[in-house]
């Protein structure tokens, strides 16, 4: 082999060496779909529900009755909206709580949880235009979304003892 030949030889190796450990190193980088299924919330869906939720949600529905006055009302209920647009995806992870991973892993929870951020989204356009009658109709459905998926999956007794100031089911008069 001329000696040019050889270097040629060589230099291929050597590339190709160098590509299959960047390959290596890459598929190291990237979870794979088991870890990325590890990923939680550092709480539970149920602490989730009455610290963002519930929290977000309840002004969204005063708004509709007591027409939010000036600009800044406007823009903290646009800021609540959006927290709870956030939250509907928030409860798509699992958290710490004990059954957290049997809902999320079940399509019924993922629609609604998704059906309640594209609510939320509604009431985010209705606070920017100022929209007493939009917010109130984005309430409504959000109201119905929460209803519904509460009478197909919250269970009779709260799985950790937290109770929201109102929790929306025609059943639950705590
Ligand atoms: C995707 C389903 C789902 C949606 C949507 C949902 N919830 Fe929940 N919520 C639950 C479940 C399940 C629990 C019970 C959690 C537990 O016991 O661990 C719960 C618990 C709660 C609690 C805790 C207090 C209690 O009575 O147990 C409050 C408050 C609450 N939800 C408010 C709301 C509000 C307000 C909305 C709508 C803005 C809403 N939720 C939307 C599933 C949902």
């Amino acid at each position: 082999m001329k000696q040019d030949q050889s270097w040629w030889l060589f230099r291929r190796v050597r590339t190709t060496v160098l590509l299959a450990s960047i390959a290596i190193a890459l598929t190291r980088c990237i979870p794979s779909p088991d870890e990325a299924e590890e990923f939680r919330l550092p709480m539970s869906i149920n602490e989730v529900m009455a610290s963002l939720i519930n929290h977000s949600a309840d002004p969204i529905w005063v708004a509709a009755w007591r027409n939010p006055q000036s600009d800044r009302d406007w823009r903290e209920l646009e800021h609540l909206a959006r927290q709870l647009q956030l939250g509907g995806s928030l409860i798509t992870i699992p958290g710490s709580g004990p059954v957290d991973t049997m809902w999320t892993g079940r399509s019924e929870w993922t629609e609604y949880a998704n059906a309640l951020s594209e609510a939320a989204g509604r009431a985010i356009n209705a606070a920017r235009s100022k929209d007493t009658e939009l917010i109130g109709r984005a309430g409504d459905e959000i109201v119905d979304i929460c209803e519904s998926c509460h009478i197909d999956f919250k269970p009779d007794l709260p799985t950790m003892n937290i109770y929201g100031e109102l929790s929306p089911t025609a059943s639950d008069n705590r």
